[in-house]
């Protein structure tokens, strides 16, 4: 299917290329807010005005009266100094309701990228330590894009890049090997190991000399040191089950894991690439840099003065793996936004170095804070992820509970999971992933704001009246919608791919909850004015399609989102 907006910019552009002739110009849709200024609107107008010399106005009532408004079109209005409005004919938006429920599942996507490739950066947790906040973050955003992404039609390539390697590994191996025992780690993997190398830095303030071991055990390890390989493979795997733990609650995947370590044999061709094209130079020490026309950042650290290379270093060497090996279209890192100077300068280095033409996106968040005190830091300023959602899922049994006493237990479990981890991700997802997020239980599991719990419950409450509905032939009514609030949620439900598609492109999952927040609303706006179980047969026909399209939309949607719906709550 094509998208609305497209059709509509193409017969635009038709307009004012044989009203207007040779001129160069571009056609903007636009979402008016209010219902009054029509489904779509174009101020192409007002560009054409200043180009050509005349009133915005005048060209706009031109182009009205001139557009061939094909039938689906019910009028268009010029308006302000020079707005296009166009109104989306009842009769068309009736009978589109039959195409969402017949695409199903499919709905929403599209082929805009279809033939493109893009691989993603998403979760990287740093081995030995309690995945943190911000791996939960880039997490449930990352696996939201690599929904969205292979929506619009790319092919996804979605690796986890584990914080896998570098110089405090030494830290923890020494740490380890001086007080550790193999029985207390197995027995309570990364709180132990987590103890072992906070050890470690008490102890180096009393003794600096501790800083000189952990590096000679870093470089043995680098060194190919057997045991300390042994060591670092078990602490890896020791870690990766326990993130597997999280991923199977989240129901997250990937399709790789080359965590930083796997670029250890691939730094040398980069080191060697840079030093001949003259992009990486002897700084302080004998150390390699990587500096900036005008100083435009601070240096790059390629390679310490010891020899020892650098998350800079490896990144390089991943970029260059990644396109060697999948030569995507782009390539997305969703990471915290404390790291923006790191990969403005790698990026700026990976442009030097002529790695790939591909678009390098850091697509960053702020910081999520937990003002209520039982959520916070039990130990240091960590926050223990299980614990997080072990208490939403607690939380949201007990919504279920005085919402439907008569599910079954198990029934009960099941969508509490759905309830909570979905009210989890739907509190990260429908922020401006860019301004920081402040997470209150209320506010995530309440069942009249913007949350999944609502969003859920609306999907619950339409997939209860279709329940009821018996054996009916819905096609060929010829019921039209009329009423306003029909109306107004009908024409919002072909938009679901035009907003996946900015979704996508913007890189911000919070445009597909905002705008299924906005379809709840309608529907419930809609179900309260308006009978539907009750009305005459062809108005009861028509008015339950729109209810099922509306669930296809909804469930459609939080799925991208990577939430699920419940049948009942
Ligand atoms: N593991 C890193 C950390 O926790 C994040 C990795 C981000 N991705 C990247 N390509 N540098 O800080």
């Amino acid at each position: 299917m094509n998208l609305l907006k497209d059709k509509i910019a193409f017969l635009v552009e038709e307009t004012v290329k044989k009203e207007f002739g040779d001129i160069e110009f571009q056609v903007k849709i636009d979402y008016p807010s209010a219902d009054a200024h029509g489904d779509y609107s174009v101020n192409v107008a007002f560009e054409l005005g200043k180009k050509l010399g005349k009133a915005s106005r005048a060209i706009a009532e031109t182009l009205a009266q001139k557009i061939k408004l094909p039938d689906w079109i019910s009028r268009v209005e010029c308006a302000g100094p020079g707005f296009l409005n166009f109104f989306i004919a009842p009769q068309f938006l009736t009978d589109f309701l039959q195409e969402v429920i017949d695409e199903g599942e499919k709905f929403g996507s599209s082929k805009i990228a279809a033939g493109k490739t893009v691989v993603t950066d998403t979760s990287h947790p740093n081995v030995a330590k309690p995945m943190g906040v911000h791996h939960l973050l880039s997490t449930i955003i990352g696996c939201a894009l690599n929904k969205m992404f292979n929506a619009v039609g790319y092919k996804v390539i979605r690796d986890n890049y584990l914080g896998d390697y570098g110089t405090q590994f030494g830290k923890l191996i020494y740490a380890y090997k001086t007080w550790g025992s193999e029985e207390t780690v197995k027995k309570n993997p990364i709180p132990e190991l987590l103890k072992l190398y906070v050890k470690f830095h008490d102890e180096v303030e009393k003794d600096v000399a501790l800083e000189d071991r952990g590096r000679a055990e870093f470089k043995k390890l680098e060194g190919g040191d057997s045991e300390n390989r042994k060591l670092w493979k078990w602490i890896v795997d020791l870690s990766l089950q326990e993130f597997q733990g999280i991923y199977d609650r989240l129901d997250v995947s990937f399709d790789y894991i080359h965590g930083e370590s796997f670029y250890e044999d691939k730094m040398r061709a980069i080191i060697d690439m840079g030093i001949k094209k003259g992009v990486f130079v002897t700084g302080e020490g004998g150390a390699l840099i990587a500096p900036f026309e005008n100083e435009k950042y601070p240096p790059c650290l390629i390679k310490k003065s010891d020899g020892a290379t650098l998350y800079a270093t490896r990144d390089l060497a991943r970029t260059k793996y990644w396109e060697d090996t999948w030569h995507p279209d782009l390539m997305v890192m969703v990471v915290d936004v404390a790291q923006s100077l790191h990969f403005q300068q790698f990026f700026e280095v990976a442009r030097m170095l002529k790695i790939t033409k591909a678009p390098n996106i850091h697509v960053s968040f702020g910081r999520m804070s937990f003002p209520e005190k039982r959520m916070s830091t039990r130990k240091g300023n960590i926050i223990l992820l299980e614990e997080v959602l072990d208490e939403a899922e607690e939380r949201a049994l007990k919504l279920v509970e005085e919402k439907n006493p008569d599910l079954s237990e198990k029934q009960k479990k099941a969508v509490a999971r759905q309830v909570g981890i979905g009210a989890m991700k739907y509190a990260v997802l429908s922020q401006n992933r860019t301004t920081d997020i402040t997470f209150t239980w209320d506010k995530m599991l309440s069942l009249e704001g913007n949350s999944a719990p609502y969003l859920q419950y609306v999907y619950a409450r339409a997939r209860a009246i279709l329940r009821k509905r018996g054996e009916e032939n819905f096609r060929g009514g010829k019921y039209i919608l009329t009423e306003p609030q029909e109306l107004a949620l009908a024409k919002l439900l072909p938009k679901l791919p035009e907003v996946v598609v900015h979704a996508a492109q913007e890189f911000k999952p919070n445009l597909i909850a905002n705008y299924l927040f906005e379809v709840a609303q309608r529907f419930n706006g809609f179900y309260a004015a308006q009978e539907v179980l009750k009305a005459k047969p062809e108005i009861r026909a028509a008015r339950l399609k729109l209810v099922e399209a509306a669930t296809v939309v909804i469930k459609n949607g939080l799925k991208l989102l990577g939430i699920e719906v419940p049948e009942e709550m």
